[in-house]
């Protein structure tokens, strides 16, 4: 594979000319490449027309490539995998996979996205399954052991992200893993927030199921997402009514055995799309996932330490080494929602700096608010120092 330098990287984000990109977390930018692949990828079906034979062809052999490149990067075999339109999506798979009854109980953390939070709204209002949150608070052991003592006969999945959304803490997702099968309970991980920030292998994590998003950390297209099966709950996995045989299989003939992907996609979707996701996610390769965390560790690093000796600004992602990667979240001293998004604003206004006022909680809880920076591969060091100037600024304003 091609070899790509975090300059290149950059070179391929004409937007970080306009302005210090620090909203990644959110939606990264699409990279230039990535964009090509799909317009490129839609020209050729407009002109040659989508349903002549070579047309499909050539169509299919890019997008067999791209799902090789997604699976590549999670270390696991593209059958497994099924590409939708966005994470919350994927994750509504998962769930509806499950027979959820009344006195069944869903188990997840108080870190997660509002996008759990809500689906376990919907699962306590419409079928009346028992929701446990277990709280993460300082210690990871602690954590594990709270997870231990919720997750119980009743417990019919356990949901966690790999990295919090709120504070960019990583997650011990693998000692999780180990505490929920030992009990017999599937383990679902979000890891919207870590695919394209840091290596990760699905397999190592022993995971169930693993969802992500394409515009986040992978600068891919809007509107892309995916869910991995584990070959382990292929069999269970059943988001739709699909059947093992289609209505127009030729009796007699043998028959594909239906694979996550099957169960996932069906009918006509955006092709182009799936291309342009794989040329993200093979640029980032061509990188290096390890070149990628390395670099916004570094500068990372150089932002909280200084933030730390800001007076009135408090970093609330965990410092220790190897508990947090690209995702630094701050409190301001006496900030409420109308603060900080007035700081937000004026970044933006200002200084075209770009992140995000954070909900730190889900459900909302109105003081807890934070200012959630998202260090990426492409971000540089003069970025940061002026980050930190503006911050300094903006707050004394
Ligand atoms: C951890 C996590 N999960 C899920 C989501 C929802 O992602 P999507 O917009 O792709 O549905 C986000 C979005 O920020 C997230 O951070």
């Amino acid at each position: 594979m091609e070899r790509l330098s975090l300059k290149d990287l950059r070179e391929q984000l004409p937007v970080t000319e306009e302005v210090g990109y620090f909203q990644t977390g959110t939606y990264g930018p699409t990279l230039s490449s990535a964009v090509k692949a799909v317009t490129d990828a839609m020209e050729y079906e407009a002109l040659h027309g989508p349903a002549r034979p070579d047309t499909r062809q050539y169509i299919m052999e890019k997008e067999e490539a791209a799902r090789g490149h997604l699976a590549d990067l999670l270390n696991v075999n593209p059958e497994e995998i099924g590409i939708g339109s966005n994470t919350t999506r994927a994750m509504h798979r998962v769930l509806r996979s499950f027979d959820w009854g009344e006195g069944d109980e869903f188990v997840t953390t108080s870190l997660e996205h509002v996008s759990t939070a809500d689906a376990s709204r919907g699962l306590e209002q419409e079928r009346g399954v028992n929701v446990t949150v277990v709280e993460v608070d300082e210690s990871d052991a602690a954590f594990i052991e709270s997870l231990d003592g919720a997750i119980t006969e009743e417990t019919k999945l356990f949901l966690i992200s790999h990295i919090a959304s709120p504070n960019g803490r990583i997650m011990p997702v693998r000692e999780a893993v180990d505490v929920a099968h030992e009990k017999g309970v599937p383990v679902l991980v979000d890891a919207a927030q870590s695919v394209g920030q840091i290596p990760v292998d699905a397999q190592a994590l022993g995971c169930d199921y693993l969802i992500g998003s394409g515009p986040k950390w992978l600068l891919g297209p809007m509107g892309s997402g995916y869910v991995w099966v584990s070959p382990d709950q292929s069999d269970t996995f059943r988001p739709y009514f699909t059947p093992d045989v289609g209505a127009w299989s030729k009796p007699g003939a043998p028959v594909a055995a239906p694979t996550a992907r099957s169960r996932a996609e069906f009918g006509t979707y955006n092709h182009p799309l799936v291309i342009g996701l794989g040329q993200a996610v093979k640029t980032l390769m061509s990188v290096g996932l390890d070149t990628i965390r390395d670099h916004a560790a570094d500068l990372s690093k150089t932002l909280r330490e200084e933030m730390q000796d800001t007076p009135g600004v408090n970093v609330i992602t965990p410092l220790e080494p190897g508990k947090s990667a690209g995702v630094t979240t701050l409190t301001f001293d006496g900030y409420g929602e109308e603060d900080m998004q007035g700081l937000v604003q004026w970044l933006n206004d200002e200084r075209s700096i770009l992140v995000k006022a954070q909900w730190l909680t889900a459900p909302l809880q109105l003081d807890k608010i934070g200012m959630r920076i998202s260090v990426a591969g492409f971000n540089t060091e003069e970025e940061v120092r002026h980050l930190i100037d503006s911050i300094r600024d903006g707050i004394r304003r």
